[in-house]
């Protein structure tokens, strides 16, 4: 391909309807995200059909604006590329409709972008290519996974959570400490005025080498340290709620919790590392923002004498960037969707 190659992508996996055009797998004309962080906040996470929903209403729209933002015309888009899993299904329908018409209307390749996969491309985004193996750490409201990446589009899964993804165990705690939705940023500001030795919680490690997570168990722990459950049934006395904390404790719940949540996550990806022989690692999704995992992540590649690789923070969260830039490996490599495409809510192992 001696042309630029203009891919535009479509992410609609979870609750951000985004459009992005990326310039040969790197350079970002447009990044267009319409979140719906508002519609969801009163449940407390992303209720599915409000979100497919929300999707039909915002996708078009965030179209137009990818397209006016990049001063593109169609005629330059090479090809479409799309999240077509994991995620919500009827979420990941509606970005996978709109991505079928436009390759149909355009006459171009459609690319299938694996949401979690993209997330690990995102450090390379306005950045120098990412160099290979590379320990890929990606943890995110659905997702917390390890990945061994010998190439963008070459990507074989280490170990991931066999329950709570870590931005979940986030979200769910800062329900707990009455902090608001999503929980993730909130939790990360008010851990810098609290003290993460406080409150020694559970690190999950899991049996011996394990590259699997565990997060329910720490979230539990939270639960009953605020409630002062078991002591209260012992007691017999009724459980305390979040109103028995003052602003001084729930800050160091929050920075103890985020503590051990950024032990594991360091400890695993250390291991991952040593594993493969990794020359880099790569920290995506949305809980790849936390400053208490960015601080001991670039300390371990430092120790390891890896390159590190954060995404910008507008790349962490879902974005189409990712999916474009991903989608562009694909193209490179002949690896062309037909409109049959499906989408899948999760992915075999
Ligand atoms: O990647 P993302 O936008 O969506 C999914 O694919 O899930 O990630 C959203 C998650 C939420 O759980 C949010 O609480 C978490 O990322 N998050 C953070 C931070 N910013 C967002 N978690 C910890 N620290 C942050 N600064
Ligand atoms: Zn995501």
């Amino acid at each position: 391909m001696t042309q630029p190659a203009h891919i535009l992508g479509i992410e609609t996996s979870c609750d951000e309807t985004s459009c992005a055009i990326v310039t040969d797998g790197r350079r970002v004309l447009s990044n267009v995200v319409a979140s719906q962080v508002d519609l969801h906040a009163r449940y407390g996470g992303v209720v599915p059909e409000i979100a497919s929903r929300a999707h039909i209403e915002a996708v078009n729209g965030v179209i137009e604006a990818a397209l006016r933002d990049s001063g593109l015309r169609s005629a330059d888009i090479a090809a479409v590329a799309v999240t077509h899993e994991p995620g919500l299904i009827g979420s990941l329908l509606v970005g996978l409709m709109a991505a079928k018409t436009l390759a149909w209307a355009w006459d171009v390749p459609l690319l299938a972008v694996n949401h979690v996969y993209a997330h690990a491309y995102s450090a390379a985004l306005e950045a120098e290519p990412i160099e290979y193996p590379a320990a890929a750490l990606i943890c995110s409201g659905g997702h917390t996974a390890l990945y061994r990446c010998l190439a963008p589009t070459r990507m074989e899964l280490l170990g991931s959570t066999i329950d709570d993804a870590a931005g979940e165990a986030f979200d769910k705690v800062a329900c707990i400490l009455n902090l608001g939705y999503p929980g993730g940023p909130v939790i990360d500001r008010v851990a810098r005025e609290g003290n993460p030795a406080a409150v020694r919680f559970p690190r999950s490690l899991l049996a011996g080498q394990s590259l699997d997570f565990s997060f329910s168990g720490l979230k539990t722990s939270v639960l009953y340290h605020v409630r002062g459950v078991p002591g209260a049934l012992r007691d017999r006395q009724p459980a305390r709620g979040v109103e028995a904390l003052s602003p001084r404790q729930v800050a160091d719940v929050a920075a103890s919790f985020q503590a051990a949540v950024v032990d594991v996550l360091g400890i695993k990806l250390r291991r991952a590392a040593k594993l493969i022989g990794a020359r880099s690692l790569v920290l995506g999704g949305g809980v790849s923002a936390n400053s208490a995992l960015r601080a001991a992540v670039t300390t371990l590649a430092g120790k390891l004498g890896c390159a590190l690789r954060l995404p910008e923070l507008r790349f962490c969260v879902d974005n189409a960037a990712m999916v474009a830039g991903l989608g562009y490996h694909y193209l490179l490599a002949g690896r062309t969707a037909g409109l049959d495409l499906e989408a899948h809510a999760t992915v075999r192992r």
